[in-house]
């Protein structure tokens, strides 16, 4: 058997979402022009990982059930992440000029605009995560939209950003840390792999572990987030290091030193890694996102 290839997989992945925005989103010629400029601008101009996207794809594919199914919903996550950037890099937040290797919203265009193409993607995803899916409920679909809703809103990311805001230039103990990554990055990520699960066809009990392994793949990833602010490369990123120092952010690195901050991660890899342990070949897409995490320069 040959073995897993990520690269072929993540390419294959990252092409199938981004035709599908490419098709979703209006031209930059169709009105209104500059609000779809912006849009096309963030979410199509620079790249990105499509990490979100991908995980509720892989976590369908784990428990047999079809991609293509979950196309609109994964592209939905996607808007809804892109959202978040966008109003995270703004100057009342954390004050970025790059992002994905291109000028950051506001400065490709300005803060009013940046704010509404944010707000234009958060509605627009919830459009397309109301796409009726084949052999599912309108209820189970129901239930995972409030689900997005939860876990991108007040007790989710929004809340997380809140208390990352609320964090900078002060002194935080660990688990506060904890609580702000676990919300304004980690519930995303946990939400992607659980409604990719429920909605591929799991039962309750992969659910849960899907759940388990979304939960430590979110921590690990803002983790390693925060290691690369310090270590990483400019060009490589497509954003700026440093800006955690500059902004007085509380972070891994920040709180306990690098290396520290890098077993801390690899303990949360290992933790997604065992979630996964009763899995069949068919999550192996899964764990090699999860194993490649601690060796990621981008
Ligand atoms: C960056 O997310 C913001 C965090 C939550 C850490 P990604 O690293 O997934 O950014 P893109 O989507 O690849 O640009
Ligand atoms: C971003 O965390 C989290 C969200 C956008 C919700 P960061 O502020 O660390 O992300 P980067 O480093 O700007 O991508
Ligand atoms: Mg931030
Ligand atoms: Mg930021
Ligand atoms: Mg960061």
């Amino acid at each position: 058997m040959t073995p897993f290839e990520l690269h072929v997989y993540l390419d294959d992945r990252k092409l199938l979402v981004e035709k599908h925005l490419e098709s979703l989103i209006p031209s930059g010629q169709k009105p209104p022009q500059r609000l779809n400029a912006a849009i096309r601008h963030s979410l199509l101009g620079g790249g990105g990982k499509r990490l979100r996207p991908i995980l509720v794809l892989a976590s369908a594919e784990a428990v047999g059930g079809r991609v293509a199914d979950l196309l609109p919903f994964a592209c939905a996550m996607e808007c809804i992440h892109t959202y978040s950037l966008i109003h995270d890099d703004l100057p009342a937040m954390d004050d970025d000029d790059l992002r994905r290797g291109v000028p950051t919203c506001h400065k490709a265009f300005d803060e009013a605009t940046a704010i509404l193409a944010g707000d234009a993607l958060l509605t627009f995803a919830f459009e397309l995560a109301s796409t009726p899916i084949a052999g599912r409920s309108d209820g189970a679909v129901l239930a995972m939209i409030a689900q997005l809703a939860r876990d991108a809103g007040i007790h989710g990311m929004v809340g997380g950003q809140m208390l990352d805001i609320q964090g900078e230039n002060r002194e935080i103990t660990l688990a506060e840390l904890q609580n702000i990554h676990i919300h304004k990055t980690g519930a995303l990520i946990r939400a992607a792999c659980l409604i990719g699960a429920t909605l591929g066809g799991a039962d309750e009990t992969a659910i849960r572990h899907l759940n388990r392994y979304g939960e430590a793949f979110g921590l690990a990833f803002q983790i390693t987030d925060d290691i690369l602010d310090v270590v990483g490369d400019k060009r490589i990123m497509g954003k700026s290091p440093g800006n955690d120092q500059k902004k007085n952010k509380a972070s891994y690195p920040a709180l306990m030193g690098l290396p520290q901050a890098r077993q801390e991660a690899r303990n949360m890899v290992d933790e997604a890694m065992e979630a996964l342990s009763s899995f069949p070949s068919a999550a192996d897409p899964l764990r090699a996102l999860a194993s490649q995490l601690l060796d990621r320069t981008h």
